[in-house]
């Protein structure tokens, strides 16, 4: 027998997983006063993990208990079992299910998968494992400190299993004015689709923010560290969120090998999982303007080709370079800008898991999903309670920008939003962010957009129809374009 097995105590819940986030989480678990049995594939990591923690004490009876197989980890749970799966999203999830079924996991264990799972995928697994496991769904945001202290959890699947899940989901979350940042969002995939959208917008939130820092670094002559100053000084005002603050931090570090800003050692080649291209893919497919999002996405695909843009950077003229403006009415500019595309952003998440609950028949409470994401998450952020008071006041809300609070601030920055545009274009600063959603935000308040000529050409060379502004919609009419009698039928 080893180290692992000697603990025989029962434990309430079980974790599989014990990368950055499976172990901070079984910590946080046990301080909530569960005994938590543990299992990751390679056991060395379980027993290395043990003895980092062997001195460690737990409120209220709560511990950690390593097990060596999955058979020693299902004794050492009680039945029904709460299992929570912290392994790489894709098919290490279902061989997980496979071994647990195998190891004689039953259909009132609940096998809760935190990680950032496409939610087709657990649509799929929550149907094919009904009668064998009770699959669950779960978004963990957070990154490890959230995981350790107080992550925001997105669930979704069989209301009963919440039922058994919600105490330990409850507890271990991060709380914002006394509230867990947790709360059931739907069946089956809601809760890994809502956690998809939260990547999404984290994506256009960093983009944004990326994009404030470029033009500001790129048409002053402010340095980094000033740049953190401007950064901490936006951080304590609207935009206060954990992205904020962290740029200012990280704008005001040097790198310890050569004492440049580390922002500037730091190769610019972004990297991404994938959850930001399925929030895009998605939005396309279901034919919602998620621009901003999109368009995040599409930075970081340009960031990575940094051997092509070096080749081009020799050949390809920009503009002369302009004048430096005047630099703190720019820094407060680029802050209105930065404000209103954010709103743009977040409208765009949520008119998507609009469409999403539609689509996919789930009820979503966005006023509470906004009050999720308040704490724990990586887009904390104080604005996120305008979004919950908006939802509050208008339950059908058509769009966040319809709302008072929201379309007040817009107008009263947009000059300042249009100037931070306009300045970036002119200086040849790409800010392809700050550029779509003010689009968005265009496209959005025109009543008149110029579809119409894009349909007459579809119907000129396409015979692919229009309807008319003077006809009821619905009903669809051709025009024989080149006939020499210009004739318009109804088909
Ligand atoms: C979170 C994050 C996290 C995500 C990382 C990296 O909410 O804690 O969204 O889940 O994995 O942010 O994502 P990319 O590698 O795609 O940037």
């Amino acid at each position: 027998m080893n180290a692992m097995s000697q603990d025989t105590e029962p434990c309430t819940v079980g974790l599989i997983g014990l990368g950055v986030m499976g172990r901070n989480l079984v910590l946080n678990i046990a301080d909530h006063g569960y005994r938590v049995a543990v299992y990751n594939r390679t056991g060395s990591v379980t027993a290395e993990f043990l003895s980092q923690h062997a001195g460690d004490t737990f409120p209220d009876g709560g511990g950690l208990r390593g097990c060596d197989s999955l058979a020693q980890f299902i004794a050492a749970i009680t039945a029904p079992r709460v299992i929570v799966v912290l392994v790489k999203a894709g098919p290490a999830v279902d061989a997980v299910c496979e071994q647990l079924i195998s190891a004689g996991a039953g259909p009132k264990d609940i096998v809760v998968d935190g990680g950032n799972s496409l939610w087709t995928d657990t649509i799929r697994r929550e149907r094919d494992l009904r009668g064998k496991l009770a699959f669950f769904g779960s978004g963990v945001s957070g990154g490890e400190v959230g995981a350790r202290y107080g992550p925001s959890l997105m669930p979704g699947g069989d209301p009963a299993a919440w039922d058994r899940l919600r105490p330990i989901w409850e507890a271990i979350s991060a709380k914002v004015d006394g509230e867990p940042c947790t709360t059931y969002l739907g069946p089956d995939g809601a809760g890994h689709y809502v956690k998809m959208v939260h990547n999404g917008i984290e994506y256009a939130d960093m983009q944004l923010i990326g994009e404030a820092y470029h033009l500001l670094r790129s048409v002053t002559d402010m340095t980094p560290g000033q740049l953190g100053d401007v950064f901490a000084a936006y951080n304590g005002g609207e935009l206060e969120s954990y992205l904020v603050e962290i740029t200012a931090d990280i704008l005001r570090q040097e790198d310890p090998v050569t004492g440049r800003p580390l922002v500037d050692v730091i190769l610019d080649r972004a990297g991404m999982k994938g959850t930001g291209t399925w929030t895009a893919v998605n939005a396309m497919e279901l034919g919602v303007p998620a621009t901003a999002i999109a368009e995040a996405v599409m930075a970081r695909a340009m960031s990575a080709d940094k051997d092509g843009r070096t080749a081009a950077a020799n050949v390809l003229a920009g503009p002369r370079t302009q004048a430096t403006p005047e630099k703190d009415a720019l820094v407060d500019s680029v802050r209105d800008a930065l404000y209103c595309s954010k709103i743009c952003a977040y409208a765009q998440g949520f008119q998507l898991m609009r469409a999403a609950q539609t689509e996919y028949g789930w009820t979503l409470d966005f006023g509470e999903i906004a009050r999720i994401w308040r704490g724990g998450c990586i887009i904390r952020a104080v604005f996120l309670e305008r979004i919950t008071e908006a939802y509050r006041r208008t339950g059908d809300l058509a769009n966040l920008l319809l709302d008072e609070y929201f379309a007040g601030e817009i107008a009263r920055r947009q000059d300042q939003w249009r100037e931070v545009v306009s300045r970036a274009v002119l200086a040849g600063v790409p800010c392809p962010a700050f550029a779509s959603a003010l689009a968005y935000y265009d496209a959005y308040r025109s009543e008149t957009l110029p579809a119409s000529l894009l349909q007459a050409q579809r119907d000129y060379f396409g015979a692919h129809t229009y309807e008319r502004v003077d006809q009821p919609r619905g009903r669809f009419f051709h025009l024989d374009w080149t006939a020499s009698t210009r004739r318009q039928v109804e088909v």
